[in-house]
């Protein structure tokens, strides 16, 4: 089922391959690190004039409400952000994404090819959407081996590669003081890398890096915090030891 907006549109491809009209930036889970920067891309963009966002979820619970009244594009269903959107960025748990790659490959490959039209003729195949995984842990390697796709376009075989981008942002994303760490895959291009940058540059900083610095940069920003937390709880301690009540230091 798709709600407010979202579906099959071959307009969409048109729209990525002139560079007019908005960029439709896909969701493929829709929870708190989607929710962050959907609503730093709101911001950046109000009247959602450069980004339309959609994003699908596994049940229509609380995440799926909570995007809906941000005005996105909300929907159960992972085809209809295949058939939607020019970048689909894989925000599931770590050990879903294999899966849902897997569930892509077959929709891609189900696809009617009247359903991946432009103007009457076959959608070229540099105008299939960019794949950013924002998984910690799941290497390039294993997503660009599940993204290897084959279809028919009329009586031929093609085979070919998404493009993917591997990626670590952060939930400050949600006030546009994001930092987002990225290393390009091996099909990507620079116009992949562009598409990329526009979305994530408008939610905050980005740095290209080595693939081995992700998963470095997941234990900095995730424990980080925590550390900071355990700091402010030796000095909330400290002010009970020289008598303050207990609640005071905290205040
Ligand atoms: N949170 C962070 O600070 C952070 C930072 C950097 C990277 N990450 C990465 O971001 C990813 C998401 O983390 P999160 O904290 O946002 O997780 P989350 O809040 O649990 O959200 C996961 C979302 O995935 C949806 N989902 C599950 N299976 C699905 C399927 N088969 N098809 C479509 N949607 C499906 C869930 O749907 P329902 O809503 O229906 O349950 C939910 O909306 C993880 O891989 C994590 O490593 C997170």
């Amino acid at each position: 089922m798709v709600e407010s907006g979202a579906g099959p549109s071959s307009k969409r491809f048109k729209m990525a391959s002139g560079g007019e009209g908005a960029t439709h930036v896909g969701f493929i889970g829709g929870g708190n690190l989607a929710r962050a920067i959907t609503e730093g891309l709101l911001q950046a963009d109000d009247k959602q004039k450069r980004f339309k966002i959609h994003a699908s979820f596994a049940t229509n619970g609380e995440n799926y409400k909570k995007m809906q009244s941000l005005g996105v594009a909300v929907t159960t269903n992972n085809k209809d952000i295949v058939l939607s959107c020019d970048v689909i960025i894989l925000s599931v748990k770590p050990h879903q994404v294999l899966p849902v790659l897997e569930e892509l490959r077959k929709i891609y490959q189900d696809i009617d090819e009247n359903q991946l039209l432009v103007g009457g003729a076959p959608l070229p195949r540099n105008l299939r959407p960019l794949i950013v995984s924002v998984a910690t842990s799941i290497t390039i390697k294993q997503i660009e081996e599940k993204t290897e796709i084959s279809w028919k376009m009329g009586r031929a075989d093609m085979l070919g590669h998404l493009p993917v981008i591997r990626c670590l942002p952060t939930v400050a994303s949600s006030v546009r003081a994001g930092v987002t760490v990225y290393t390009s895959g091996h099909f990507s291009t620079e116009n992949d890398n562009k598409l990329f940058l526009d979305i994530f540059n408008s939610v905050g900083f980005t740095q290209d890096v080595p693939e081995q610095y992700i998963d470095g940069f997941t234990a900095f920003t995730g424990s980080g915090v925590a550390f900071m937390g355990l700091v402010m709880e030796a000095l909330a301690d400290g002010g009970v030891l020289v008598g303050f009540l207990e609640e005071w230091p905290t205040k």
